[in-house]
């Protein structure tokens, strides 16, 4: 396994390869669990050759975020990739992807202001930023994402489509604890007392999916519903709770069979999200 630091030499060694070898990329901020490793096994199996990146993006985290916080286990995470046998981990100093004089952005519209975009001005610019970026140094044949960042990959799959980048978007399941709580890099944050809190989230957005599947159309009522099951376990601030259609992730309407119910709360300091993707009957 290489790891290679500087974002001109992988360019190097990616873009002059043979077009037959097929190229798995999987971009993480590092802190490697359960779920990283799921799109991980997947590409491997799926590729000839795999890329895996490390880098906690300061361009999409906010002014009072975690950036300085956030958990960064190298170490771990080398020897995570390792066994999983990736190829290449491309862990870029920051100064590389951000040069002096850094200036180009890319936004995707509209989708970017809703849902978590509402409370995180700027956070998917950095994501959109960041993930062109990387495509165009490893000009990988599939990009991996998680369904647990739903805002994300619908987003990027747009950006892919909008600017004819040639790659693949896969989007893998969401890997969950065994009280439902989707694994996440920020859940290091809570102590035992909140991780069980938060199993209550996998409750409230079963009991939104149960009601969509019944044929209950009244989604503000669900949601009523549903927050009522996590404001009964003190403790939890709900940012929102949304049923929204999965293409433009405006309020979903009657006319959609296939809905994302879609929250995020916070637990103390640590901001968590989930999602469920519900067809109705
Ligand atoms: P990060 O939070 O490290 O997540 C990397 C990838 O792992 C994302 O595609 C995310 O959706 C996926 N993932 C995280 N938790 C998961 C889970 N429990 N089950 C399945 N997949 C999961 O998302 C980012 O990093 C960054 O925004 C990034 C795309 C790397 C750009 O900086």
């Amino acid at each position: 396994m290489k790891i290679i630091r500087s974002p001109k030499i992988l360019n190097a060694l990616l873009t002059r390869r043979e077009r037959k070898i097929k190229v798995g990329f999987v971009p993480t901020m590092g802190a490697l669990h359960a779920g990283h490793l799921s799109l991980i096994e997947r590409a491997r199996k799926e590729n000839d050759f795999l890329v895996v990146s490390i880098f906690v993006n300061p361009a999409q985290f906010g002014p009072r975020e975690d950036l300085d916080k956030y958990p960064r286990p190298i170490k771990n995470d080398l020897a995570l990739c390792r066994k999983a046998g990736v190829d290449i981990v491309f862990f870029p100093e920051p100064r590389l992807m951000y040069p002096e004089g850094f200036t180009t952005y890319v936004t995707v519209e509209k989708l970017s202001d809703l849902l978590c975009g509402a409370s995180r001005p700027g956070h998917f610019r950095g994501v959109a930023t960041v993930v062109s970026k990387f495509l165009n140094i490893v000009s990988p044949d599939t990009l991996y994402l998680g369904q647990k960042d739903a805002q994300q990959a619908i987003i990027l799959k747009r950006m892919v489509s909008d600017l004819n980048f040639p790659v693949k978007v896969k989007v893998m399941p969401t890997v969950r604890s065994e009280n439902g709580l989707a694994v996440s890099s920020r859940n290091a944050y809570l102590n035992s007392r909140e991780i069980e809190l938060a199993g209550v989230l996998w409750e409230a957005l079963n009991r939104a999916g149960e009601l969509i599947r019944g044929g209950n159309m009244d989604y503000q009522k669900i949601i009523s519903e549903a927050r009522k099951i996590i404001a009964a376990r003190k403790g939890i601030a709900v940012d929102y709770f949304s049923i929204v259609n999965l293409d433009n992730l405006s309020r979903a309407d009657n006319k959609n069979r296939r809905v994302l119910v879609a929250l995020a709360v916070r637990i103390n300091k640590t901001r968590l999200i989930d999602n469920l993707i519900v067809c109705r009957r």
